[in-house]
């Protein structure tokens, strides 16, 4: 349903910021974490989709920052969140923007590219922050971005980069939209995810560079489950509940 969720809380709530370059497994492995932990779920990145979509519908420049925070005033964005043990779509949650949930729209690739251009917008940043730092709530919030530990959350507890090679993460993403029955060519993906990357690691504001005290973990050939547990290890050694 699509519903605000609880208040937020006091800034000593725990925060794993988990951060990295688009692919990585960054998605299941928080939404792993967040359900084994029962912590909340950020997903930064559907922040910047939903601006992406929404910009597109409404025929804005993905480049005319007062236009694109004017129209992110009228969006009401929420991650109704059902936790593991909740019931029908328990350890998931859906995007929901003005009372709709609009989840699949925000995956095809050119919503994926144009997220990256509106992601170089200084002032959608700054808009989208307040509303990322409100998801703070006890016992804990898992945070999945490029920023969420260089800016977003500079004091989170326990903060991961998480990267793969660009190959193998092309492989990946081509796996997801061919099962999706999305036909797409993986040299197209490839070169997506080399523009998406170099335009996130170049921008002036915020750009995708691990945090000096992140603990970098490569996935490129590692399942998920062995990036979960070894995630899991770093969160138990900082102190951080484990259920
Ligand atoms: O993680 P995801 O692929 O959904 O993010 C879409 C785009 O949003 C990324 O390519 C990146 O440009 C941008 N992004 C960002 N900062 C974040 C999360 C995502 O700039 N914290």
């Amino acid at each position: 349903m699509c519903n605000a969720g609880p208040k937020a809380d006091a800034i000593t709530v725990p925060v794993i910021a988990v951060d990295g370059p688009s692919g990585s497994g960054k998605g299941t492995v928080c939404l792993e974490l967040a359900a084994r932990l029962g912590y909340s779920l950020l997903d930064s990145g559907a922040l910047y989709r939903i601006v992406a979509w929404a910009g597109l519908e409404q025929g804005l420049s993905l480049e005319d920052g007062a236009a694109l925070v004017k129209m992110i005033a009228t969006l009401e964005i929420s991650f109704p969140y059902s936790a593991p043990g909740a019931g029908a779509g328990e350890g998931n949650y859906e995007i929901c923007v003005n009372g709709k949930s609009v989840g699949d729209a925000l995956r095809p690739e050119p919503v994926s590219v144009a997220a990256s251009r509106v992601a170089a917008v200084a002032e959608v940043r700054t808009a989208l922050l307040s509303l990322q730092r409100k998801m703070r709530m006890a016992p804990g919030l898992v945070a999945d971005g490029r920023d969420m530990g260089t800016v977003v959350f500079p004091d989170a507890q326990l903060k991961i980069y998480l990267t793969a090679s660009a190959e193998e993460r092309a492989k990946r993403r081509y796996k997801q939209l061919i099962d999706k029955g999305l036909g797409v060519s993986l040299r197209a993906l490839l070169d997506s995810i080399r523009e998406r990357d170099e335009r996130d690691q170049t921008r002036d504001v915020s750009p995708l560079v691990p945090a000096q005290d992140a603990i970098i973990v490569d996935s490129t050939h590692l399942s998920i489950e062995a990036a979960v547990q070894q995630i899991l290890e770093y969160a138990e050694q900082r102190g951080l509940s484990t259920r």
